[in-house]
């Protein structure tokens, strides 16, 4: 009995969402955070994100699943390798900025390479402030001037650094900060990256809190100290700590610290992973570098904080809402430069809205029927919730998604 109640309320749930413009849909499966992300994706669609919310939303999942928690696509993960590769005015970057992903919420550097490695597949990407620009196309950029790093003084919004994201506004200065992404099988538990160039030269993963000495961008000799500090240390010194550096050709680097420092072998390079808040764009995460997934809780009517993303939930999914140029999905939290974009998020509450009122008729309805079948019916339950799923699915065109094939 209780099993079949059960399975009318998620239908009716599925039901309701359906309604939405079709847009919003709950899959019948419970799983992993990943599952969730992955069942979304088999029906074309991806877990709903914090940016897709409304007041309609949560008071929709609200009445219709009271005590149910729902996974939602905000997820805090590690990041690949980031290194850090100094700053650049525009003019000598200039060619290179193809195209510019803006930011409507805080950026980090690990989210604008994310967003350029899964969406451009470009390693080399450049920050101002909110602005993330993947640099398409760049094999190397040595080649290209720097200029001060003083200039690239704006801090992104993260606490783990790098945070370095370009120059402030005003003046006749205009600098970003770019960066290099390093994608390395595996996921250590040690986030930075130091380089030993005694007889056994590598690149080697290192705890953070671990004390060695910067290798900075400019000809300065620092104190040994953690990740974080070095990384402060150079910065003060009007320089960087600096990131420059291929990690299959240990000998290249090894070569430029021993011509500085001929009497010491380990040093901390500016390349290490970075821990930022991002949402589901559809992109490949392995599981070993969520750290926190986030749900929607029914009954506190909060989005809540899970550590462990294998907890199995089931999960609210939304159908994408818009393309981006070259047919790329533009991920939910920016917009692509493109002055007659449309402002996708009103359009999916919209939906809700229009939603909530065909859904709220349609609801009745259907908790009366059930009722009355539920009560007249008892013997025979199971069949005829069956075809109660039926005639609404036949007789009404919602198409919604998520539904078991019956
Ligand atoms: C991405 O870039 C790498 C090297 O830059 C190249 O080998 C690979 O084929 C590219 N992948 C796609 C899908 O373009
Ligand atoms: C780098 O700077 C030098 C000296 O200012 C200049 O001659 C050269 O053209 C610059 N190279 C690039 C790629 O901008
Ligand atoms: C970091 O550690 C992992 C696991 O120990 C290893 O597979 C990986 O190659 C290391 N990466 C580097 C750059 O040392
Ligand atoms: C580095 O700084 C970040 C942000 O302040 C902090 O969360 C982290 O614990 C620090 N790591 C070390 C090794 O000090
Ligand atoms: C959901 O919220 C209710 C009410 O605040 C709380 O008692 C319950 O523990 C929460 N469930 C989860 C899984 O967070
Ligand atoms: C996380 O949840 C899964 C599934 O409920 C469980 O098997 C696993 O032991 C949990 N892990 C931790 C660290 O609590």
């Amino acid at each position: 009995m209780a099993a079949k109640l059960n399975f009318v309320i998620v239908f009716s749930f599925c039901f309701i969402l359906g309604a939405n413009a079709n847009r919003l849909f709950v899959p019948l499966e419970v799983g992993s955070w990943i599952e969730g992300q992955r069942l979304c994706a088999e029906k074309g669609g991806r877990l709903l994100n914090t940016n897709d919310f409304s007041f309609y939303l949560e008071e929709t999942l609200k009445n219709f699943e009271p005590g149910r928690n729902f996974w939602i696509g905000d997820v805090q993960r590690i990041s690949e390798l980031i290194h850090i590769e100094g700053c650049y005015d525009r003019s000598s970057i200039q060619a290179m900025l193809a195209s510019s992903i803006l930011f409507t919420s805080a950026l980090t550097p690990a989210r604008c390479q994310e967003v350029c490695w899964n969406e451009y597949n470009s390693s080399y990407f450049a920050i101002k402030q909110e602005e993330c620009y993947c640099l398409q196309g760049l094999k190397d950029i040595t080649s290209l001037n720097l200029t001060s790093v003083a200039k690239c003084d704006y801090k992104c919004n993260t606490k783990e650094p790098p945070r370095a994201c370009g120059s402030k506004d005003g003046g006749d200065v205009d600098a970003l900060s770019v960066y290099k992404s390093s994608m390395v099988p595996g996921v250590s538990s040690y986030r930075c990256i130091k380089v030993e160039c005694s007889s056994n030269k590598r690149y080697m993963n290192e705890s953070c809190s671990k004390t060695l000495k910067p290798f900075c961008s400019q000809n300065v000799n620092m104190g040994a100290s953690n990740w974080n500090i070095s990384y402060d240390q150079c910065d003060k010194g009007n320089g960087y700590l600096d990131g420059r550096a291929n990690l299959k050709d240990v000998m290249s680097k090894c070569g430029e610290i021993i011509e500085r420092f001929p009497n010491d072998y380990v040093f901390w390079l500016g390349i290490r992973r970075q821990s930022f808040q991002t949402m589901d764009q559809g992109y490949s995460i392995r599981p070993d570098t969520l750290e926190k997934c986030e749900y929607f809780n029914t009954s506190s009517d909060l989005r809540q904080t899970d550590l462990n993303c294998s907890t199995a939930r089931y999960s609210v999914c939304v159908l994408p809402n818009g393309m981006g140029r070259n047919g790329k999905t533009i991920p939910s939290d920016s917009t692509n430069e493109d002055p007659n974009g449309q402002n996708h998020t009103a359009v999916i509450v919209g939906g809700v809205v229009g939603g909530v009122l065909a859904s709220a008729a349609v609801f009745i309805v259907l908790l009366l029927y059930t009722r009355y079948i539920l009560s007249a019916l008892q013997g025979h339950k199971s069949k005829s919730l069956l075809s109660v799923a039926k005639l609404l699915n036949s007789g009404m065109n919602i198409g919604f998604h998520g539904f078991p094939n019956l």
